[in-house]
């Protein structure tokens, strides 16, 4: 079954920015799936209406079979998401943070769990603003999960993680997988993509200029790895556009 089902969707801001040009994206349940692309591409945008954050000018989504924006109250029940710029409440401790998050969710919900599991027992007790920007993010990622959600929406999940989170989090991700959860993540960290993900999306200018399995994609180039396959994409991309 399909998790999420985008079709042809356009998103303009107020300001006459035109992010998102025709998108379409089809997800499947229980994969781990990446969108890629450059700077300005539509990828925090694309997640940004996925999760009910911003409305589509036009265009057709399904999350789990329910409709955008008009269910956004039950999807919301559904997902997690740890959005690109996650502050939480600098004035709360790391506990009630995760406390707070999880209480948007009519869920019995394990903290201690949650807390261990990101390694934060140290910090259970210090204000979000006393800890460094890896640690906060460990805190975004323990309250996007909090709900037991079915799908999870991890923008940049990665960045400011040392060398050992960034696997531990690798980890973490392929075990909520396995357990049945879609993980939907955007990332500019090719490694990070070749390595964690079933599927992978290009975009460009807002819309999709490539899909497949990480392999398939790297094929396709006949290069070694995602990144250089990626940075060969690009090449041509803009190559078209310049001309
Ligand atoms: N609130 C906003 N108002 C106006 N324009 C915006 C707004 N948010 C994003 N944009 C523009 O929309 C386009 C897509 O931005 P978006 O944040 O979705 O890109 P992205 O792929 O997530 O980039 P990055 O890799 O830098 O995070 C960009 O041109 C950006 O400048
Ligand atoms: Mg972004």
């Amino acid at each position: 079954m399909l998790a999420i089902d985008m079709y042809d969707v356009w998103k303009t801001y107020r300001n006459g920015t035109q992010a998102l040009k025709g998108l379409n994206l089809q997800v499947e349940g229980g994969e781990i799936f990446s969108l890629l692309g450059p700077n300005g591409a539509g990828k925090t945008t694309t997640v940004k209406i996925m999760s009910c954050i911003l409305k589509p000018d036009k265009g057709k989504i399904k999350i789990l079979d329910k409709e955008i924006p008009r269910n956004c109250g039950e999807i919301l029940r559904e997902v997690g998401t740890m959005p690109q710029e996650f502050q939480g409440f600098s004035d709360l401790t790391v506990r009630e943070n995760i406390e707070y998050f999880a209480s948007l969710y009519d869920k019995d919900i394990n903290i201690d769990e949650l807390i261990d599991m990101f390694e934060l027992r140290k910090y259970e007790y210090k204000k979000l603003r006393e800890l460094s920007g890896g640690f906060k993010r460990r805190v975004g990622l323990a309250s996007a999960i909090s709900g037991q959600p079915k799908i999870l929406f991890l923008d940049e999940p990665t960045v400011g993680l040392d060398p050992k989170a960034r696997r531990s989090l690798w980890e973490i991700i392929k075990k909520l997988r396995d357990k049945g959860i879609t993980i939907f993540l955007t990332t500019h960290y090719l490694d990070e993509a070749e390595k964690l993900s079933d599927t992978v999306v290009v975009i460009y200018d807002g819309k999709v200029v490539r899909r497949g399995k990480p392999g398939e994609i790297i094929d396709e180039f006949k290069k070694e790895t995602l990144e250089e396959a990626y940075l060969e994409l690009m090449k041509n991309l803009e190559g078209e556009s310049d001309g």
